[in-house]
């Protein structure tokens, strides 16, 4: 195993270059299941989820190759329905196979993805939905079984906002035989990439604000361009706020400003100038940090996957700062890492309360889950010393090299064997 060590207190500046979103090339990956073809997609984030992924539909039976950010896979020779344990448990996204091979086999068995460091993470919606459109699950054995009875279409109302929820009905719907009506869907950006590139394909997706209308096709056209997955929304805000902790400027290329306006506003009312052009981000700190207080929210609104990041930024704020976590009840986990660093927060129920400090002290700090891990980083960065992070196999899930991107803009950064 390795660690990360990282020499704090450097100022940072300059230009990172923002990969294609882990959270939408998952999905499309998924969804090369449903219709055999040979498909090719392009900005793909090299990271070990997109690597369990690609070893996930291997195992089905599809053949891939994967090189500077592009896959090119072949799904025509899928027949196997079940996703093993030994994969399902190390990425939650996992999950995304089952309404995938719904749709293309009428059955899947796939490993209870169960829970995870950030809090119980159920699929009660996932199989009420698959339900409510004509498949019947059982589970046993610590697997979903799943198998289609009757004409796949219908109507299904989420009882909460769920991105995969909403990405697993529409994987299972697209060939199905009557309309499928989907209502309280998600809003994330991730989930419009996945219904683009269905459509792309000849899908019929429409949708709605919260409203989600699959009208099935019977087949899926041969793809003819290659399709570009948009860039990862949370790693761009992740340089975003390390921008606002240095004196010096960042900017960040390569991505989405439309994705990014609750994350800019949040910037802005810290004091920090936001200066957008095109694809790229410049951010001024400000002299002072203005302390705030945030909700995190489905899209729209702020992110649960910022939250971390964000509150590396408030440590160092002129007074007292609030977040509120909506999504997740236990995603608080490197709040302990970071008072080890000298950082001053408390917890009360889903609040944490920030009181800012002067400065930090490197320590020996645990990452716990990916988001946590990236908020451990940005406080070393700006910590006085040596830090020193365990457990940095959650950051390779998600974040494409980015000790090369830090190094790239000034940080001290190296990884060590444990
Ligand atoms: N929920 C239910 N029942 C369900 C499904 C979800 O109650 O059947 C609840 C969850 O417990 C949670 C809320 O709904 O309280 C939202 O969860 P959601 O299902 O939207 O999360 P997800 O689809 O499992 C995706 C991202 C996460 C991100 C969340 C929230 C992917 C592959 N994962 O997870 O990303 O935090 O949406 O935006 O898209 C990450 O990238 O680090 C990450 C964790």
């Amino acid at each position: 195993m390795e660690k990360l060590i990282i020499d704090g207190g450097t100022p940072l500046k300059g230009r990172v270059k923002i990969s294609g979103s882990k959270n939408a090339a998952l999905p499309i990956l998924a969804a090369t299941v449903v219709y055999p073809n040979k498909y090719s997609l392009n900005n793909i984030p090299d990271i070990q989820d997109v690597r369990t992924m690609l070893e996930l539909l291997k195992i089905l039976g599809a053949k891939y190759t994967f090189k500077d950010n592009k896959v090119v896979i072949n799904t025509i020779n899928i027949k196997k329905h079940e996703a093993p344990y030994d994969l399902v448990k190390t990425m939650r996204a996992s999950v995304l196979i089952w309404g995938a091979l719904l749709s293309r086999l009428g059955r899947a068995k796939i490993s209870f993805p169960g829970g995870c460091a950030i809090g119980d993470r159920p699929v009660d919606q996932h199989l009420a939905g698959f339900e409510s459109i004509g498949y019947k699950t059982i589970v046993k054995s610590g697997y979903l079984e799943s198998i289609s009875e009757g004409p796949v279409g219908g109507n299904f109302k989420f009882k909460v906002k769920t991105v995969t929820g909403t990405e697993n009905l529409i994987l299972a719907s697209i060939l199905g035989k009557q309309k499928t009506i989907l209502e309280n869907c998600s809003l994330e950006p991730e989930v419009d990439d996945l219904i683009n590139f269905l459509n792309s394909l000849g899908g019929q997706i429409v949708r709605k604000k919260e409203k989600v209308i699959v009208t099935p096709v019977t087949e899926l056209k041969k793809q003819k361009k290659i399709y570009k997955v948009i860039p990862d929304r949370i790693e761009a805000g992740t340089f975003m706020y390390l921008g606002c902790i240095f004196p010096n400027k960042i900017t960040v290329t390569n991505a989405k400003v439309e994705d990014l306006k609750e994350v800019i506003s949040t910037i802005r009312l810290m004091g920090a100038k936001v200066e957008t052009e095109k694809a790229s981000i410049k951010i001024t700190p400000p002299k002072a940090i203005q302390p705030i207080q945030v909700q995190t929210k489905p899209f729209p609104g702020f992110p649960t996957d910022l939250q971390a990041q964000l509150m590396a930024v408030l440590i160092f704020a002129k007074g007292v700062s609030k977040i509120q976590e909506n999504v997740f009840p236990n995603r608080f986990i490197h709040v302990a890492e970071l008072r080890k660093l000298g950082a001053n927060i408390s917890i009360k129920e889903n609040t944490a309360k920030i009181i800012g400090v002067n400065g930090l002290a490197g320590a020996k700090i645990q990452a716990s889950d990916l988001r946590a891990s990236a908020g451990l980083i940005l406080s070393a960065l700006s910590s006085k010393g040596k830090t020193e992070i365990f457990r940095i196999y959650h950051l390779d899930r998600g974040y494409e090299r980015i000790d090369d991107k830090l190094k790239l803009i000034g940080a001290k950064i190296w990884r060590e064997k444990e």
